[in-house]
């Protein structure tokens, strides 16, 4: 949202490179490296080389969440006289004035930070000091013959504190890799210069984090993570684009691109739903069929009538996958068992508001917040908002409004529920909660849309997904409404703020496959 801005004000700038390296330069900075944005030249912080230069709009707005600047710089991104320049300079006393304490390195003409980072890595090695270097490095980049010299140098030196990660989009500036300056085999290429090789999902934050704490493991070798990524991801009809690697948005469409970016949806399956138990098979299925999280339900046969699994079951499943747990404890007291949810993996707990006061939330709050866990709170159809809820809302990252009475899968939306959640949504809104809405309970193909435009972003589904034994169609067809509820929403604003004809024209190409859902098959007849 912040590189965006920051492009469409300057009117030229990279968003295919910011966006398909953001959870990249999000993880590095926001959960692996050491850096103190307080003592930008910390002795002891890891060092982040950004030799794919041109994501400098990404790379200000991570170092400006991260705390290094003022969020409102991005605006002065290419000005004359500004310290965001359109290739970062690496800070100095002499280049104040075109840089920021944080940018270890200048970039631009591309092929040399991962030689840089060498020099940085040897040297620090040769001093006994335990500092690591990440390099981010793009697959067009690598066309430079010196990336290759690089790469051989550092398996030379042992390089193991160097970690280089490619942005794998398979485009570079006018077209596609493959069709310019083949790359592929580019795993044997690394691994035949006796570097590590890790692959995985340049989207997932969960696989890039898994990579990251497996090759501080590995000694004597530098290490590779190709990940593998969707330039422009995030802006439908700029994603695996070539003609959106260095082009501005038009100033107008900000709004309508912000929006988009706080629609995305995430599905995640409820395992207690189909066949009885089975759950590894379930799990797995879920992760292959492209679900974002799985959706743990908890039951204790005290707070809810049923009982489901517990902590030994979900430690056992967290050991055959990395996908995001969401654990939603309907259990009673659950102060006194959350330690034993944190210790099995789950990345998101959920207590009950109605199984716990004020003073109880508070503690599980702190601890998985210290555990470095998601914290949310869950209220059944019955049961108003609570209003203490509202001192706590910076800690809570997901509130899950039950559209059914828990217990079971299967059962039927409570319609009412809707104007609950439209109701809930609008006291967050005007508390600034910045956390997710979760819904729970019924949804499916018919009611999806609803929910999503009632706030919801988290997709709870168990009959839906494991209903029927086709949980791959069953898990497209989700996303399938859920692209026609973004979609229908963006064309709303975009004809409340007078420019559909517009909008439609730059979004052809994702919008025909939907014409007849969305009643567009006029306007795009019209643009022709
Ligand atoms: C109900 C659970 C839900 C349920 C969802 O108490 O919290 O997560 O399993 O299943 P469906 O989507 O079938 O309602
Ligand atoms: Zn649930």
């Amino acid at each position: 949202m912040l590189a965006i801005q920051g492009i469409a004000e300057a009117g030229s700038g990279h968003p295919g490179a910011s966006f398909s390296a953001a959870e990249i330069m999000g993880v590095l900075y926001f959960h692996k490296m050491k850096h103190r944005p307080s003592d930008p030249l910390w002795e002891e912080r890891d060092y982040f080389i950004n030799s794919k230069a041109h994501s400098a709009p990404g790379f200000y707005a991570v170092l400006a969440i991260a705390g290094y600047i003022d969020t409102k710089e991005i605006k002065t991104l290419r000005k004359l006289g500004s310290r965001l320049q359109g290739h970062p300079v690496r800070y100095s006393e002499r280049q104040k004035n075109h840089s920021f304490p944080g940018i270890e390195y200048s970039g631009g003409s591309e092929g040399i930070g991962l030689s840089v980072s060498i020099g940085i890595a040897l040297a620090k090695k040769r001093d006994g000091e335990k500092n690591r270097v990440y390099t981010l490095i793009g697959d067009g980049e690598s066309n430079e013959g010196q990336i290759w010299e690089a790469a051989m140098a550092a398996s030379k030196f042992k390089l193991d504190n160097l970690v280089a990660i490619l942005d794998r989009n398979k485009i570079q500036q006018d077209g596609f890799t493959e069709e310019i300056m083949p790359l592929d085999p580019v795993r044997d290429k690394w691994a035949a210069f006796n570097w590590n090789v890790v692959e995985v999902n340049g989207h997932k934050i969960e696989q890039i984090i898994d990579a990251l704490s497996r090759i501080e493991k590995v000694e004597d070798k530098p290490s590779i993570i190709i990940a593998n990524t969707t330039k422009g991801k995030g802006i439908k009809h700029m994603a695996n684009s070539p003609q959106w690697h260095g082009k501005a948005p038009p100033k107008k469409h900000v709004p309508i691109l912000l929006e988009e970016l706080q629609s995305e949806i995430l599905i995640a399956p409820s395992i207690i739903a189909g066949e009885p138990e089975n759950y590894e098979e379930k799990v797995r299925r879920a992760e292959r069929a492209g679900a974002d999280l799985i959706h743990l339900d908890i039951m204790d046969g005290k707070f809810v009538p049923s009982t489901s699994f517990f902590a030994d079951t979900i430690k056992h499943l967290r050991k055959i996958s990395s996908i995001p747990f969401d654990a939603h404890l309907m259990i009673e007291k659950p102060i006194n068992h959350v330690e034993d949810y944190i210790d099995a993996g789950c990345d998101i707990i959920t207590v009950h508001v109605e199984a716990c006061n004020e003073t109880e939330f508070v503690d599980i709050n702190k601890m998985l917040l210290k555990a470095g866990i998601s914290s949310g709170i869950a209220i059944n159809p019955g049961t108003p908002f609570p209003s203490w809820l509202i001192e706590h809302l910076n800690n809570i990252d997901v509130m899950i409004i039950m559209s059914v009475n828990p217990g079971f899968a299967g059962q039927k939306f409570i319609p009412d529920s809707l104007d609950k959640m439209a109701e809930i949504v609008k006291i967050l809104k005007s508390n600034n909660y910045k956390g997710f809405i979760e819904a729970d309970g019924g949804i499916d193909a018919t009611t999806l849309q609803q929910v999503f435009d009632a706030g919801a972003r988290i997709m709870v589904a168990g009959n839906a997904v494991y209903g029927s034994p086709d949980i791959n169609s069953n898990i497209i067809q989700l996303r399938h409404k859920a692209n026609v509820a973004i979609e229908t929403k963006l064309l709303e604003l975009a004809t409340i703020n007078d420019m559909r004809s517009d909008w439609t024209k730059s979004r052809k190409n994702m919008l025909i496959p939907l014409a007849k859902e969305l009643g567009i098959e006029e306007d795009l007849h019209a643009i022709k």
